[in-house]
């Protein structure tokens, strides 16, 4: 979409995955999905210098509102969880620093029972706007999916006539795999999509979801790019459900697939070590990456994978092999560069992409050898040692 918005992939934090519709204030006051908590998680992103490396949005998911709107058809946030209202977290957000987030649904009701959008675009859009609201996560419960190609680009002209910049998160594809999908339509009219099944907090769900990203169904990974996105869904480093070599191969693959980084964690508890991975400027340098180009699958041999990223820098590459098999020791693998398309006769400068070592010189006829542990991930930038410009130059002026 191109609205100014997300030419590269959004970072925030998302409610849903870790808070989930926990409505319940009385007894579990700490966690409801409340000002409280959000206020909460907002303090904490400017507190561990998570805005700091570019996470600046904070949205709410479902279950916010009350189960009626008004007697003017407007959405009320629930008075209990969020008494101040919604403006003022707004306002409060603004104030640090951050970008407010928030969620509506283009059936009838949202997947959590709460009001949809439909019938009520226009007024939503108009309330959205004055609250202050920078995002719009619109999902696609309850509604059919034969209208989706019309419905979400008439929620977007509602979103643009306000005048207000609003990213547009579409839910759209997710609902309409596998029977027909225009990711050029859905490109023109949303910043990110959504276009697989909702992440759970396990390795299998996590690695569903690369895998679908491998397959490539559709050809969807060549519609990413500045202004719009696919969106594998939040990231959950730092939950319960991963290990910590996990969680390294979940964020570097969100990382190599250009995807919005939205964390889903609790910030007042998580580990350091899952801290320092959501923090890390090479990665996030990597998703961020200008040019915006989605890394793909390039093969697969049984649980082995490459997956290759091209980066802005002239020949650059992020490149990634991914264990998916859990067989408890690492597999030993020797690699010819060229199986890794590291094919630049002049040869390439090899670094680490999580610690950011030196790993020396490689040339397209050198074998590398790997240790790449269970459920693992290991991870590299290559920097041609001459540009083909400077190759020319050199040629040219015989230095
Ligand atoms: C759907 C979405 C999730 C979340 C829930 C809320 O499942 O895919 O990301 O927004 O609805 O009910
Ligand atoms: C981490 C450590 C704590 C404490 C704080 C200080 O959370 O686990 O023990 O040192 O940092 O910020």
């Amino acid at each position: 979409l191109d609205n100014g918005l997300a030419r590269t992939p959004p970072m925030g934090w998302m409610a849903w995955e870790r808070f989930r519709c926990n409505v319940n204030c009385t007894e579990d006051p700490e966690n409801c999905l409340s000002e409280k908590l959000i206020k909460k998680m907002a303090d904490r992103m400017v507190s561990l210098g998570l805005l700091d490396v570019g996470y600046e949005y904070v949205s709410i998911d479902d279950c916010w509102p009350t189960k009626e709107r008004d007697s003017n058809g407007r959405l009320v946030p629930d008075p209990t969880r969020f008494p101040s209202g919604m403006k003022a977290l707004g306002d409060y957000l603004h104030s640090k620093g951050l970008k407010f987030g928030i969620y509506e649904d283009f059936g009838t009701k949202t997947c959590g029972g709460f009001p949809g959008s439909e019938f009520y675009m226009s007024t939503d859009a108009n309330t959205f706007a004055e609250w202050g609201v920078d995002m719009l996560k619109f999902d696609g419960c309850y509604s059919n999916i034969n209208d989706m190609e019309i419905g979400y680009p008439t929620m977007e002209f509602f979103l643009n006539k306000t005048g207000r910049p609003i990213l547009f998160s579409c839910s759209w594809p997710a609902y309409t795999q596998g029977i027909k999908t225009d990711y050029k339509l859905i490109r023109e009219n949303c910043n990110m999509w959504r276009n697989y099944a909702d992440i759970q907090d396990s390795w299998d769900s996590t690695y569903g979801i690369i895998n679908h990203y491998g397959i490539n169904k559709d050809g969807f990974s060549a519609f990413a790019g500045p202004g719009g996105w696919n969106d594998p869904d939040e990231l959950i480093v730092g939950n319960f459900g991963l290990s910590y070599e996990q969680e390294r191969a979940h964020m570097g693959m969100w990382a190599m697939m250009a995807s919005p980084l939205f964390m889903s964690v609790d910030l007042r508890s998580i580990r350091n070590q899952s801290l320092a991975l959501l923090k890390n400027k090479r990665l996030i340098a990597i998703n961020q990456d200008p040019l915006g180009t989605q890394g793909r699958r390039v093969w697969k041999e049984s649980d082995v994978e490459l997956w290759v990223k091209p980066l802005q820098t002239e020949g650059s590459l992020a490149i990634a092999l991914l264990n998916s098999g859990n067989q408890g020791t690492p597999k030993r693998l020797s690699l010819p560069a060229l199986s890794l398309m590291l094919t630049n006769p002049l040869g390439y400068n090899l670094t680490e992409a999580f610690d950011g070592a030196s790993m020396g010189s490689v040339f397209p006829n050198d074998t590398l050898k790997f240790s790449l542990n269970p459920t693992g991930i290991l991870m590299m930038t290559a920097v041609p040692k001459v540009s083909s410009a400077n190759l020319l130059m050199s040629l040219i002026f015989g230095q």
